[in-house]
């Protein structure tokens, strides 16, 4: 059986005081939610002020990225060990942000990855195509190479460790979610790719999850929980969003 894992992705939002309260706000709470995890990924700025109020109500804190590297002279990146020196015990790795406006190759995410597990933090490696390639029937081609690129660099076992995200580029802040069908026709994809070690990793969607659509989604076989952008910047709708994942 896998534990339903809900994760809140901050991006570039908030203040000091913002998430704090947030943070307080989802600790106090956690009983609501007792049968899932959750991780949130503050801007790294505020990790550790949030890891201070979650991680002893049990709820996990996140990087939403992660240099390859250990250490050395990289100017702005910040690396898995110090991550876990904040009180981090995931990361997002390959976030299409990441991929599109920092130009996040798939041979770079998968270093991150490595990285990530090095430093016992677990990646949640996230992946999904554009509107054009879903367009082009490109959907499983993109996915699959993605995963791939990983697989090569640290071997299936250690991706079955990790969690997978697929988020649609096209469903990501837009409103327009993808179907349970299109999202779980993915999912099933994904494990398949995993092979028999694939049948204990948490695969999550991403892209435009409310507390309206959570429930469909949520409820298809190969959907363990959801990674969730904007939706998770508002404590009660992200608390009822967790509470659906059960
Ligand atoms: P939205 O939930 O705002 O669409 O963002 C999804 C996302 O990118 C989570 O990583």
């Amino acid at each position: 059986m896998r534990k339903p894992l809900i994760a809140g992705n901050w991006k570039m939002h908030g203040s000091t005081a913002s998430a704090i309260e947030l943070a307080d706000t989802l600790g106090s709470c956690r009983h609501l939610f007792e049968g899932a995890d959750m991780v949130v990924f503050p801007p790294a700025v505020y990790i550790q002020h949030v890891a201070e109020q979650l991680v002893k109500n049990n709820i996990a804190v996140g990087g939403q990225t992660v240099s390859e590297h250990a250490k050395g002279a990289y100017t702005g990146e910040i690396s898995a060990g110090m991550l876990k020196d904040l009180g981090c015990s995931y990361v997002l790795v390959g976030h299409s942000e990441r991929r599109a406006l920092y130009v996040e190759t798939s041979q770079s995410v998968a270093e991150k990855f490595k990285a990530a597990q090095e430093n016992k933090l677990t990646p949640i490696l996230c992946v999904g195509e554009s509107l054009l390639e879903r367009q082009q029937d490109k959907t499983f081609a993109v996915i699959n190479s993605q995963i791939a690129a990983v697989i090569d660099l640290v071997g299936l076992e250690a991706v079955c460790n990790g969690v997978v995200a697929y988020e649609p580029v096209w469903a990501i802040g837009t409103g327009q979610v993808a179907s349970p069908e299109q999202a779980q026709e993915v999912h099933a994809t994904i494990r398949k790719q995993l092979g028999e070690g694939g049948s204990t990793t948490r695969l999550l969607y991403g892209g435009s999850v409310k507390s309206s659509n959570a429930a469909a989604l949520f409820s298809q076989p190969d959907i363990d929980g959801g990674l969730v952008g904007g939706a998770s910047l508002e404590a009660e709708e992200f608390l009822k969003i967790a509470q659906l994942t059960l």
